[in-house]
């Protein structure tokens, strides 16, 4: 974990102001060759996210691992109370500069320094990815569910599927290609899998939080290489809705 935690402090210091931008966390390639994410792109993963949760006006969500906190922020108006929380002192500072009048902690998912029952949903996006153990994923599971009140909800967003992982190579290889065809070809593509790349087995998964009498539901996650005309949501990753009885 240590080893993310400082991969993630070192971009955040490298990356600055662009950290607290939409596109870097989700395809970093795009940002580094400034290629932007349209607005339909942005709209489509937060309306993916917003349906995933059932967001209400009443709701205080907390959305873990925030980065530089773009997803809260767009989130914000639609609940009425909203805390970000991050293991990576520099996001969180990014966050901070952007955000100052938020609700912004740095802590480690799985040992959270939060209350139980603190808040009606929990977003967790593009953070279970980056795990190394299923040691780490089953402790985030059960923090998460222990700060949801009864009654809330958790979406934890973007896992990969262990079967259909080549099926997200062809995709990149797609999307790649078709930046290719817009920029120009001198700036070259960026490594992309310089952190951990966990692969989810969905039956293991499904025996844990059984075992753990944990209420959930798989739903297709959204295609992070969506443009027009592309599918909006893939089966190749998937999120995960928990459900506190
Ligand atoms: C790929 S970024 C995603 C950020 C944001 N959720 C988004 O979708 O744009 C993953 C973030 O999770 C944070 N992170 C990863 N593992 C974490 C953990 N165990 N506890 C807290 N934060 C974590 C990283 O520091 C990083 O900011």
């Amino acid at each position: 974990m240590k080893k993310t935690q400082n991969l993630f402090n070192t971009w955040g210091k490298i990356t600055g102001k662009h950290y607290t931008d939409k596109q870097w966390l989700l395809s970093k390639w795009e940002v580094f060759e400034d290629m932007d994410w349209p607005d339909e792109k942005v709209d489509c993963m937060l309306q993916t996210i917003q349906d995933g949760l059932q967001l209400r006006p009443q709701d205080i969500l907390l959305d873990l691992g925030c980065g530089g906190g773009w997803i809260l922020d767009r989130i914000k108006p639609l609940v009425s109370d909203v805390i970000g929380v991050d293991f990576s002192f520099e996001m969180i500072h990014h966050a901070r500069d952007t955000f100052p009048q938020e609700k912004l902690l740095c802590g480690k998912i799985g040992q959270l320094p939060l209350g139980d029952n603190i808040c009606d949903k929990v977003l967790c996006y593009f953070v279970f990815i980056n795990y190394e153990t299923d040691e780490m994923v089953y402790a985030s599971i059960r923090d998460i569910m222990r700060v949801l009140k009864p009654g809330g909800r958790a979406l934890v967003g973007q896992l990969p599927d262990k079967d259909l992982s080549h099926l997200y190579d062809k995709a990149k290889e797609a999307y790649l290609a078709h930046y290719l065809e817009t920029h120009s070809e001198e700036k070259s593509l960026r490594d992309i899998h310089r952190i951990p790349q966990k692969l989810y087995d969905r039956k293991s998964l499904e025996i844990f939080l059984e075992q753990e009498n944990i209420f959930y539901q798989f739903r297709d996650s959204f295609n992070p290489f969506y443009r027009a005309g592309q599918p909006e949501t893939i089966p190749w990753r998937f999120d995960l809705i928990l459900e506190k009885q």
